[in-house]
């Protein structure tokens, strides 16, 4: 059988890295959580005190370290996908809402996203991969065998937000959750370089009113489709 290219973008806590991660394991394939990339460059430049969310961003600083820095997914015991910035293991720092503040300023840069999906494509290059993100059906990938594009509705998409946070003793309220997640999907949509957008051909996803399984069988019943 065919290995396919799998693309999922959608906005913000929308559920992609789970379905991205289900997926690739039932399948066998290559998981490539680009978010966590950009996540992964927006630390190094909070940690050198080149982004904040109150002063800005330092362009040069950040576009100048690029080529210093590794950015790669290792896979752990459990299975998995471990984030790694210059060997060390970045996973649980990229999480925080620290990044999540700064992350939209510093994956504008289009240096930046120039590095980074040069990176994915090639992480991606022989087929057999999942990744998720904004720009994979219409930039990354734009002859993947599947597109799909994922979004649900506020209310849905900042409690599931806020459970992650709190199960990692990050307590925020709903609101200061929702207004992230809103400002991110307005950054990512606004910006001039490969904007958050559904690819003309991706299938949308709503999975406000769905449970994990209903979407996994719907998506692997896509899949199969496609194989047959
Ligand atoms: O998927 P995530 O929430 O971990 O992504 C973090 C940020 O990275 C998101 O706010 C926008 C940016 N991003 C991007 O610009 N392009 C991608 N392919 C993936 C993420």
């Amino acid at each position: 059988m065919n290995k396919l290219t799998i693309a999922i973008d959608g906005h913000s806590s929308t559920g992609k890295s789970t379905l991205a991660k289900e997926l690739a394991a039932v399948l066998g394939y290559i998981y490539v959580d680009s978010g966590a990339m950009y996540r992964a460059v927006a630390l190094e430049a909070l940690r050198k005190g080149w982004v904040s969310k109150e002063q800005g961003i330092q362009e040069e600083n950040i576009i100048n370290a690029l080529e210093f820095l590794k950015i790669t997914f290792s896979v752990n015991p459990q299975g998995q996908s471990i984030t790694m910035l210059n060997n060390e293991n970045v996973e649980n720092a990229i999480r925080t809402m620290e990044v999540s503040d700064v992350v939209s300023q510093v994956s504008k840069l289009i240096p930046v996203r120039r590095r980074l999906v040069a990176l994915q494509q090639k992480m991606g290059e022989k087929g057999g991969v999942v990744i998720d993100g904004r720009d994979i059906g219409t930039v990354v990938f734009p002859k993947a065998d599947l597109k799909i594009f994922m979004t649900a509705s506020d209310k849905v998409r900042a409690s599931r937000r806020k459970a992650e946070l709190d199960s990692k003793g990050q307590n925020y309220s709903i609101n200061e959750v929702l207004e992230n997640l809103k400002s991110r999907d307005k950054f990512d949509m606004e910006r001039i370089d490969s904007p958050l957008i559904a690819a003309s051909d991706a299938r949308t996803l709503d999975n406000s009113k769905m449970n994990k399984e209903e979407q996994f069988n719907l998506v692997l019943g896509w899949i199969h489709e496609l194989k047959d």
